[in-house]
């Protein structure tokens, strides 16, 4: 109690504050979404216009580019595919020759990276939904079926991970059946458990050009109002066999993210998405903020629960730009 105890006491010294420091932010605990576009053109990289400072890059820019972030020390990517060809059932996410597999076996051939690979069909479907459309309704145990060939199809071309954002019922019990049954017995499904129909994903849907045109994802994402679904979601998938949970968004989720990581234990991911990204960056390029933010930010996240971070400040953070 006051006077014995002064609590400035420790904040005094920034050698002393240093030492009990109790949250950490490294290169190594981010993993750095990369965007890949089937006609973009070598050397030329697409500044996507609602994510200053982020790029639509042609398969051999994206791998050039992750090697130059890997001498800095990142250890993992996340990729993102944007195909010429859309179609009803997504096919350009399952072509043995597609932009994520010829972008996944150059990565593994160039660099030592994790390289995890985005499953879900809304970059590959004309309709822009995560799933397969019958009756204006995103079917369930019908996209299972394509999810787990995308799965599959990343896999032969050597994925290290696969991580389903879909939010279908039962797709992780699906794919690692389909993985098994391909033998890639080893390959972790790092699952999407509590995804939310956020708003903070529009500049994401701009730069992967995957807006749906009808209607909206919430019959399938969760409602931002919901807590306990978010549990019952992440029970779900690590019974039906995911090794790695993702909570996303990040900032606004952070007392779903942190109830995650105290009830189940296991490896945690949350993604700082696209909207959290440019609302910061465009708070930074007005100057009604500072560039700290990012630091205090991506600490909240870690603290509150997060093994590993998915963010798009990644080059920011290493000085590359
Ligand atoms: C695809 C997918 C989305 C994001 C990751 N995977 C968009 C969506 O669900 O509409 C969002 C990523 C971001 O906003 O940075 N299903
Ligand atoms: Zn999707």
């Amino acid at each position: 109690m006051f006077p014995v105890t002064r609590m400035r006491r420790m904040r005094t010294d920034e050698r002393i504050r240093a030492m009990f420091r109790q949250t950490s932010v490294g290169i190594d605990d981010l993993i750095y979404p990369l965007y890949i576009k089937e006609d973009a053109e070598d050397g030329k990289p697409e500044e996507i216009s609602t994510m200053p400072g982020q790029y639509r890059y042609s398969v051999d820019d994206a791998i050039e580019f992750a090697g130059l972030l890997e001498d800095s020390g990142l250890t993992s990517v996340l990729l993102f595919g944007i195909p010429e060809h859309k179609d009803a059932v997504g096919s350009s996410a399952y072509d043995e020759n597609g932009i994520i597999q010829q972008t996944i076996k150059g990565l593994k051939e160039q660099t030592n990276l994790v390289v995890m690979g985005d499953v879900c069909m809304c970059e590959y479907t004309d309709h822009g939904h995560c799933g397969i459309i019958e009756d204006q309704y995103v079917q369930n145990d019908e996209t299972l079926k394509y999810l787990s060939k995308i799965a599959v199809s990343y896999a032969d071309a050597g994925v290290d991970v696969i991580a389903p954002s879909d939010m279908m019922d039962g797709r992780v019990m699906a794919i690692r059946d389909a993985l098994d049954d391909n033998d890639y017995v080893n390959t972790p499904i790092f699952s999407y458990a509590a995804k939310y129909a956020s708003t903070y994903y529009a500049p994401f849907r701009d730069a992967a050009d995957s807006a749906p045109s009808f209607g909206d994802r919430k019959s399938y994402q969760m409602d931002p109002a919901n807590f306990d679904e978010a549990l019952r979601e992440v029970k779900s998938d690590i019974d039906e066999g995911a090794d790695a949970i993702i909570v996303k968004p990040a900032l606004a989720y952070l007392d779903v993210l942190r109830e995650v990581k105290q009830q189940f234990k296991m490896p945690t991911i949350a993604y700082q998405v696209s909207g959290e990204y440019s609302m910061i960056t465009a708070g930074i390029e007005k100057g009604y903020i500072t560039e700290d933010l990012l630091d205090e930010t991506l600490l909240s996240i870690k603290r509150a629960g997060a093994d590993m971070i998915i963010s798009y400040f990644v080059p920011q953070l290493l000085g590359i730009e």
